[in-house]
């Protein structure tokens, strides 16, 4: 068996996706969104989101998070984050090439911002040497794989708004979250008072599409010249919407995702007790944090490839996705029984 634990987005396009491209694949349509299937995927996007979100199709996750803060920032405010958030970590910096303006990274030690955490950060508002905070960035699920409540979402938006700031919620596992927790899509964004969200389905199955979604009338009225000018309006997104629309069709999104959160669970409950495996996070959606020994981390990734999330630590991380198989996990299961009490002091 090949194992790869490494991230959702080492799994393929599910078969529905695919279907879905190639029926879309026939005949001639307008460029640019000005197509059918666009126009039914901002329908069901509305459906989920409510009837107000300003919906804009986009390649990436980084361009989603990049481009949406974009449309609601200027040069001299700043942007408060985790510390471990991919905004800040992992996109290259393309949110300081792009925006010119500040992150703001936050210690936390499960990837979660508070509200205590977030208010010193406003003791120099109005200070003109100080950057102006505007954003706060969370992640649904977060980098560490752990979930926001409904209400720790809605109390995050609320301090936000009582100051003059906007909450971007970067729902690249949005789906995982969801599934998780088991409420629907709105309930971790619009009904919590999100402003602005990173729409994401490719870890979970898609070929390659996201979205920026404006969940509020008059946040960024001018955005579809920032969409063009940021280089993410595609001129054949006919294939982008369509993957939307089999993603929302028989809830496949959620299939997809409750089913990646299982897999996850079934190694959890597998490993949890092995000697020398420590988890770091707590397990809730589909991905598990664990610091090994370090020569058991080198022998396992001889049968099973996973990244080292921090190696100063020796801290791992396996993920899983919609396409792992109960036997890949039984299989990584017993490799991890096998080989790391082994190591283990
Ligand atoms: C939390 C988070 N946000 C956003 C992204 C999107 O990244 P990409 O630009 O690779 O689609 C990722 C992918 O790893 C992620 O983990």
């Amino acid at each position: 068996v090949e194992l790869n634990f490494a991230s959702d987005n080492s799994s393929g396009v599910h078969p529905s996706v695919l279907d879905a491209l190639h029926n879309a694949n026939s005949g001639y349509t307008l460029g640019y969104g000005l197509d059918l299937w666009t126009l039914q995927a901002h329908q069901v996007l509305r459906k989920q989101f409510g009837a107000d979100a300003e919906i804009y199709l986009v390649w990436s996750g980084t361009a989603a998070n990049v481009l949406g803060i974009k449309g609601v920032l200027m040069p001299h405010q700043s942007i408060l984050c985790a510390e471990t958030a991919h905004l800040y970590h992992d996109e290259t910096g393309a949110p300081e090439a792009h925006l010119h303006a500040k992150l703001v990274p936050i210690q936390t030690h499960d990837g979660k911002l508070t509200v205590e955490m977030l208010e010193p950060h406003l003791v120099f508002r109005g200070d003109i040497h100080r950057t102006d905070p505007r954003v706060v960035s969370i992640a649904q699920s977060t980098e560490y794989g752990t979930l926001y409540t409904p209400a720790e979402i809605r109390t995050l938006a609320d301090w936000c708004h009582a100051h003059r700031m906007l909450l971007h919620l970067d729902g690249a596992r949005i789906a995982n979250a969801a599934a998780a927790l088991d409420v629907p899509l709105r309930a971790i964004t619009t009904d919590a008072g999100v402003d602005l969200l990173s729409f994401g389905g490719t870890k979970n199955g898609l070929m390659g599409a996201e979205a920026v979604l404006y969940l509020r009338p008059g946040l960024a009225d001018h955005f579809a010249y920032l969409h063009k000018q940021g280089m993410q309006l595609s001129s054949k997104m006919r294939y982008l919407s369509a993957q939307i629309l089999a993603y929302f069709a028989d809830d496949l999104w959620l299939h997809n995702a409750r089913h990646a959160n299982a897999m996850t669970a079934r190694l959890a409950q597998a490993v949890g007790d092995v000697p020398g495996v420590s988890l770091t996070q707590a397990v809730a959606a589909n991905a598990i944090f664990a610091t090994l020994p370090p020569d058991a981390i080198t022998a396992l990734n001889r049968h099973a490839i996973f990244h080292t999330w921090d190696p100063l630590r020796h801290e791992v991380r396996w993920m899983t996705s919609w396409q792992t198989t109960p036997a890949e996990v039984d299989a990584f299961a017993a490799k991890i029984r096998e080989i790391v009490p082994q190591f283990a002091a």
